[in-house]
Parts: C-alpha cells; sequence; structure tokens
C-alpha cells in the first residue's frame, strides 16, 4: 500500500464514540474521539442518549479533526463513513452528515464495515512510530471489545472469513458484567484488569465454556460468577473487598483462558502464526500477556496495535477509506445505514 497525497476524512458514530479523522494515504494526520460520558450513570449505552450527543459533538469533533490535520475542507478527496454494524440511531447520525459533507464538497463518498475498520486498523501509520511492522497476509485477527468477539482470517485486505465469534454476550460485556456484580462503576472492564494484578489467578475456579468450533460463550461464565459471588456474601457480607484481588484475578484468568484456547485452536486448525488484536480489550494486561508468551512460546508473530486504534476510532475508518479509494470503490447518495452487517458473505 504506497503512500500517496489522497486527504480522506474519516467519520465514525456506531456507537457511543463520536469521531473523526484525517488521513493523508495511509498516515494518520488527526483521530479525534468524543467519548460520551453520559452512559456512566446508566450502566451500559443507552441508544437513544447515544444519538442525540453524536448530534451534539458530530460538527465540533469533524471541525477538530482537521484543524489538527492542518487541512482545509477544500482539500479532501472523499468522505469515508461507518455504514455498520451498529446501533441504528447513531449511525444513522454519520452517516447522514458524511452524505450531505460528500454532496457540499462534490466529492466521493465511501462507505465502511466498523468490523474491517477493526481488522485494518493496524496498517494506519502514524507519525509517532514509523518503523511498526504490519500484519503479513493471511493473518489471525481476535477483535474484542464491548460490542464485538471474533476471530477472523484475513487473506487480503477485503478477503476475511469469520471463523468464530460469540454466541451471546461479547468479551468486553462479560469483563464489564462481572465488574457490576461485584458493584464497580461502568465500564469495568479497566477496574478488573487493575485490581487483578496484585491477586491469585487461581484463587477462585469459573468454568470454561464448551462451546464448538471457534466460537465463544460468555453468559454461563457471568451467571456463575453472580451465584458465587450470592453465595459468598451470604455467608460473609464482607466477602468482595475482603477479597477483591483475587476475585478479579480469577475471573480475568478465566476469560484469558476461554480466549487463548479459541486463538489456539485457530492456529492449528489454518497453520497461520500471524496474529493481530484489536478492539477495546485489547488493553488488557492480562490478554497482552498471554499473547506474548504464546507467541515465544510458538513462535507466533503478535500484532499490538496503538491503544487509540483498538478502541472505536474514525482513524480506522480512514484506513478502509483509502484502501478503497485506491480501488475506486465509491458508494452512492441512497445508501442507508445498516445495524447488522457482515462482513463475511458466506455467513
Ligand atoms: O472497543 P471499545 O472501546 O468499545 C466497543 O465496545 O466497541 O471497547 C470497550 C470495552 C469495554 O467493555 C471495556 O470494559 C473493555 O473494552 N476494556 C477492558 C479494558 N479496557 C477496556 N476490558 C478489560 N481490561 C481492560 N484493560
Ligand atoms: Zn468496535
Amino acid at each position: 500500500m504506497e503512500n500517496t497525497s489522497i486527504h480522506i476524512l474519516a467519520i465514525e458514530s456506531s456507537c457511543d464514540d463520536t469521531s473523526a479523522a484525517v488521513l493523508r494515504g495511509n498516515q494518520r494526520l488527526s483521530n479525534v474521539v468524543a467519548t460520551q460520558k453520559i452512559h456512566e450513570a446508566y450502566g451500559g449505552v443507552v441508544p437513544e442518549l447515544a444519538s442525540r450527543a453524536h448530534q451534539q459533538n458530530i460538527v465540533p469533533v469533524v471541525d477538530q479533526a482537521l484543524k489538527q490535520a492542518g487541512i482545509d475542507k477544500s482539500a479532501l478527496h472523499a468522505i469515508a463513513f461507518t455504514r455498520g454494524p451498529g446501533l441504528m440511531g447513531s449511525l444513522l447520525v454519520g452517516t447522514s452528515f458524511a452524505k450531505s459533507l460528500s454532496l457540499g464538497l462534490d466529492i466521493p463518498l465511501i462507505e465502511v464495515n466498523h468490523m474491517q475498520g477493526h481488522v485494518l486498523a493496524h496498517f494506519i501509520k502514524s507519525p509517532e512510530e514509523p518503523k511498526k511492522a504490519v500484519p503479513k497476509f493471511p493473518f489471525l485477527a481476535l477483535t474484542i471489545s464491548g460490542g464485538h468477539t471474533q476471530i477472523i482470517l484475513v487473506k487480503d485486505y477485503f478477503d476475511m472469513d469469520v471463523l468464530g465469534e460469540t454466541l451471546d454476550d461479547a468479551v468486553g460485556e462479560a469483563f464489564d458484567k462481572s465488574a457490576k456484580i461485584l458493584g464497580f462503576p461502568y465500564p469495568g472492564g479497566p477496574l478488573i484488569d487493575k485490581f487483578a494484578a496484585e491477586g491469585n489467578p487461581h484463587a477462585f475456579e469459573f468454568p470454561i465454556p464448551k462451546v464448538g468450533g471457534l466460537n465463544f460463550s460468555f453468559s454461563g461464565l457471568k451467571t456463575s460468577i453472580l451465584y458465587f459471588i450470592q453465595k459468598e456474601t451470604a455467608k460473609n457480607p464482607n466477602f468482595i473487598a475482603a477479597h477483591k484481588a483475587d476475585i478479579c484475578a480469577s475471573i480475568q484468568y478465566t476469560i484469558v483462558e476461554i480466549l487463548m484456547r479459541k486463538v489456539k485452536k485457530a492456529v492449528t486448525q489454518t497453520g497461520v502464526r500471524e496474529i493481530a488484536i484489536g478492539g477495546g480489550v485489547s488493553a488488557n494486561s492480562g490478554i497482552r500477556a498471554a499473547l506474548t508468551t504464546a507467541g515465544e512460546k510458538h513462535g507466533w508473530t503478535i500484532h499490538i496495535p496503538k491503544f487509540e486504534y483498538c478502541t472505536d476510532n474514525a482513524a480506522m475508518i480512514g484506513i478502509v477509506g483509502y484502501l478503497k479509494y485506491l480501488n475506486k470503490d465509491f458508494t452512492h447518495q441512497k445508501v442507508a445505514a445498516k445495524a447488522r452487517y457482515i462482513i463475511d458473505p458466506s455467513l
């Protein structure tokens, strides 16, 4: 993928982050994210509030992305936006904005699948990491966040097979729902990670679900944690406070174990040893350590992107937009947001 002077403005609004980025070729010039704090009080994302917040944020976020990139909108070559998957009301805000801007500026419009963005985020070039290696095809992408859990075989930029995905909760939800049971504020994943550092991962045992193939399931884990906590706090009301680190370490160990067993299985099944992770849960120190250790042991190459490209962001939409621009893969003004939008046509 050569570098060019093509400028793409990208917009991401699929869930609760309003983001805009400007790329010059494959290089990120800016990547602005407005995270919606309003959902914290509700313990999860409230769709109606998310779309209203996107409406308030989108103009200032796009404006800042252009300012930080140091370019005028007249220098843009195309507008890329997240078409789906995501929350319909949220997607509508970014989609309508992108359509109007492309019409106003009379430049092409490019629709992007959010999941493809997570996978191809590894190809964004950052000025502060000019020599960072990119994954080689074919590679396995493990996309783990509050909304997704997938293992994808990536044969080329636009040739991907979903090998497995969650049948119920996403892995980030498993962290957040466990944290809620422990009384932590939303999103509790980072807190479990923090407290786990001081605890014994084998202090308590939680079951690893038996799910076929490369699919995942996390809802049973949440239930077993709930019953365990109810049982223990009935005996000792102070149980959570007294064993916080051990409980968190044991939960984290179980979740990481569930993920790692499937990654190992995917490597055996495909023979691919190049592994790239993405999504907000890639920040988790347990999964990072487990992948690094397994990589050293089995000779895998592990790719972990900068954290700003792991969580929902527009730069990842911009890199897909740039690749599509090179293919002249443009869309039209009649395009509609798509809440359910799979990347693997065979599914
Ligand atoms: O990608 P993301 O920002 O948003 C989407 O869900 O698309 O991911 C957010 C998720 C939340 O569930 C959050 O609890 C989880 O990522 N998360 C973590 C950590 N940092 C973020 N989970 C475990 N350990 C972490 N350090
Ligand atoms: Zn995402």
